[in-house]
């Protein structure tokens, strides 16, 4: 039976995209049921709408600090699209241990670092600052705590002479695009053996 797959987006959605233009190009043990975002005016929202993917909007902004509630909210689309796995991509908002362990081993996010190394914002600006040679992108299993969880796939990239946080970015932001379509592949086919690229 194909997989079913929902993404949870907050802003361009470019890994988000190469998401779903790996499962539309067939072969492929999943297939995309559903695009979200906390952000109405995502612009990734509309790529996934020309895709032909059904896309949500659940503005976490009325909510305040009420993070549950925004979930419960998030929940209703979420649930109706009965997802078997859900990413995360680019998704912004730290989610509580209840939405987690909902989804709990089907749930799985990509981190602009070598995790462990840079949990968290800035990653690219820290690895700038501590002089690392090499920098990169993981895949792993979303875990109450953030940015932690299985490892299912990584990605390295040279820290070239003169980086700046931006280039290093685009440079990382391309193996991305690599490295998650690869691993929810794998993933889909029920291989959670990591992927090194
Ligand atoms: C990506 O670099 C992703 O790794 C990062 O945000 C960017 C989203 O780009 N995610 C995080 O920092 C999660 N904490 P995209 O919207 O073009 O995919």
């Amino acid at each position: 039976m194909t997989k079913r797959v929902a993404i949870l987006i907050s802003g361009g959605g470019s890994n988000m995209l190469a998401l779903l233009r790996d499962m539309a190009a067939g072969d492929h043990p999943a297939r995309a049921v559903l695009v979200a975002s906390n952000d109405p005016a995502a612009a990734g929202l509309a790529r996934a709408a020309a895709m032909g993917v059904a896309v949500a909007a659940v503005d976490h902004r009325p909510f305040g600090k009420d993070r549950a509630a925004f979930e419960r909210a998030l929940l209703e689309p979420l649930l109706a699209a009965a997802p078997d796995i859900l990413c995360l991509a680019g998704f912004m908002r730290v989610l509580t241990p209840g939405f987690v362990d909902r989804f709990a081993g089907r749930m799985l996010n990509i981190h602009p670092s070598l995790l462990p190394k840079y949990p968290g914002l800035h990653t690219h600006q820290r690895a700038l600052e501590a002089g690392d040679a090499e920098a990169g992108c993981t895949v792993h299993e979303v875990t109450p705590v953030l940015d932690d969880g299985t490892i299912l796939g990584q990605a390295r990239v040279p820290v070239l002479p003169g980086d700046t946080a931006e280039s290093l970015a685009a440079r990382v932001l391309q193996q991305e695009h690599r490295l998650y379509p690869a691993v929810l592949r794998r993933f889909a086919a029920g291989d959670r053996t990591p992927l090194f690229l």
